[in-house]
């Protein structure tokens, strides 16, 4: 079972704090000499002022948009240089941390208690991802106080938005399928993420209450619906058909893969993957396929996928369902 990574770690904070207080406790009850209660003193108070220490000493950093950023990344040392990237359309904000040019990590910030828990989610998911299909490899996820910080290491090459002017279109859609082939094909017995179109609705309504849904982001044929109407039509649409239950993305657009030389190096953004109806990605993607590339290739990507009969109406339940995040 996955040990949720915030209690984990406040446990080892706890843990250190023992560790310290033993040997103090030790030399007192002992009534060692003097010299060794002093210095072993000296010791447990350094260990316990840890926290306090490194946060101190740990420069303020100042992000290239002016923000200043009052949490320690991850791994961050002197001599890189940091990248504000903004390619998606979350609140996170993603920062890539380069040396001599060449990326070496990605720090996804959230600030919020909500945004903080979206972000445990996708480091959840990311981590049970890890060998079973391309994805950066966690590296840590860490937070204090307000804000959280999920560290991957980067994929090599750039996402697919990059590739638009460099890439034929049908080699892009061609990579686009076989990919989302891949994961369809991952087993998931084991896996603990249900994104069923039930699992999905509740969480949507739970987004709708907490006030995160922005209904100005609608897109064209939504924009004059609320959340609640959008909500209410989807909950009409279902029972969906049976499905074969299989590992989706649960965001699969362009900007959400990373190419390398020609070749998928992994997809990133993992936050809503999990077990689900394989429509969910077709439609996403082909909405991503239609925005980017054209319509014109959206029946390729269907073709090249391998399926004979998409579901006109699942197709437009996971498109509206994706409104809601
Ligand atoms: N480990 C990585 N390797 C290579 N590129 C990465 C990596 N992590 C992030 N990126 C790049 O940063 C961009 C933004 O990251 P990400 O997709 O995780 O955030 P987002 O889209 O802003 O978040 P969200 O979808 O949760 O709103 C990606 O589109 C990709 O180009
Ligand atoms: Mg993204």
């Amino acid at each position: 079972m996955l040990i949720p990574l915030l209690r984990r770690q406040i446990l080892g904070e706890i843990l250190i704090f023992v560790i310290a207080a033993i040997p103090l406790v030790a030399v007192w009850v002992l009534d060692a000499g003097s010299a060794v209660k002093i210095s072993v003193s000296v010791l447990a108070v350094l260990f316990l002022l840890r926290l306090p220490i490194l946060i101190l000493a740990s420069r303020k950093i100042v992000l290239p948009d002016g923000t200043r950023l009052t949490l320690m990344l991850n791994g961050y040392f002197r001599g890189g240089k940091l990248v504000m990237v903004s390619v998606g359309e979350s609140d996170a904000r993603v920062i890539r941390y380069e040396r001599n040019g060449l990326a070496l990590q990605y720090n996804k910030l959230a600030e919020g208690r909500l945004a903080i828990e979206a972000l445990q989610e996708e480091a959840f998911r990311l981590r049970w991802l890890q060998g079973r299909v391309p994805v950066p490899r966690f590296r840590k996820f860490s937070s204090r106080w307000n804000s959280a910080c999920l560290t991957t290491i980067a994929l090599p090459g750039s996402d697919l938005t990059a590739m638009i002017h460099e890439m034929e279109p049908k080699e892009l859609v061609r990579l686009l399928a076989r990919a989302m082939r891949s994961w369809h094909e991952t087993p998931v017995d084991d896996c603990p993420f249900d994104h069923s179109p039930n699992a999905d609705l509740d969480r949507a309504l739970a987004a709708i209450e907490a006030g995160q849904v922005d209904e100005a982001n609608f897109e064209p044929q939504w924009e004059k619906r609320s959340a609640d109407d959008l909500l209410d039509e989807l909950e009409s649409m279902l029972p969906l058909p049976t499905y074969e239950p299989v590992l989706t993305h649960g965001d699969f657009t362009l900007p959400n893969v990373i190419i390398d030389r020609g070749k998928i190096s992994g997809l990133v953004d993992v936050g809503r993957a999990g077990v689900s109806d394989r429509h969910k990605d077709l439609a996403i993607c082909a909405r991503s396929v239609r925005r980017n590339l054209g319509e014109q290739h959206v029946d390729l990507l269907f073709r090249e996928y391998g399926i004979t009969h998409v579901d006109p109406v699942r197709l437009k339940f996971f498109t509206m369902l994706d409104e809601l995040f």
